[in-house]
């Protein structure tokens, strides 16, 4: 097992509803949610709940040290592993309904991609609206939103919830393939053009 698995199975047992898996996601995985990070120009690109870096490593890959990546993540242990074993990312011990503060403070007014290893399924309604109407706030007209579920889980009502919510704020929804070498075997929506609110 490695420091990393290790790291994320304690959390679990002691977090349980906000870390939401028992294990970090695998690289076949990584690579799909990351596939929209641009291999060229200087985007800036938000993690949203990235746990012990399954993500992260590849989106650096795919930056190769160009624009600006946040990471947001809310648990203290996981925060310190990433910003210790990742020095060039942002990392941020936060909330991720707070992505617009945090990118307004860096002087960024969007975010071009925004990848979410958040549990949605584990949050309650309110939650699941209110972080992902920050995303939508937070996500340039022309950027990609993208986030995963558990095969499994698609028929639980807190996930088929969330598919619907993720219909109402992004105009565009693609369902990716399953991931079956993935533990457990998920799958990736690509979320486009996002449907802000009207101004009151
Ligand atoms: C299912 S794990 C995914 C971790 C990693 N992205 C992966 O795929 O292996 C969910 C992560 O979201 C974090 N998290 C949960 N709620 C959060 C919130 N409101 N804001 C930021 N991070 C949150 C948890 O601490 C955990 O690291």
């Amino acid at each position: 097992m490695t420091y990393e698995t290790a790291t994320f199975l304690a959390q679990f047992v002691r977090h349980p509803f906000t870390v939401g898996a028992v294990w970090p996601s695998g690289p076949a995985l990584a690579r799909d949610i990351t596939a929209p990070v641009p291999r060229t120009g200087h985007p800036v690109v938000v993690e949203l709940g990235p746990g012990t870096g399954a993500f992260t490593r590849t989106v650096q890959q795919r930056l190769a040290g160009r624009g600006h990546h946040l990471a947001v993540e809310l648990n203290r242990v996981f925060a310190a592993h990433l910003a210790r074993r990742h020095p060039g990312v942002d990392v941020v011990d936060a909330d991720a309904g707070s992505i617009g503060a945090l990118l307004d403070v860096r002087g960024h007014r969007y975010a071009d991609v925004v990848i979410s290893g958040l549990p949605w399924a584990a949050f309650g309604p309110a939650r699941q609206r209110a972080i992902l109407s920050a995303v939508t706030g937070a996500l340039d007209p022309s950027g990609v939103f993208t986030t995963f579920a558990y095969r499994h889980a698609l028929v639980l009502p807190a996930a088929r919830r969330f598919r619907r919510l993720l219909a109402t704020n992004f105009e565009e929804v693609t369902v990716g393939r399953t991931v079956w070498s993935n533990v457990p075997p998920a799958l990736v929506y690509h979320c486009r053009r996002p449907v802000r609110p009207a101004a009151a």
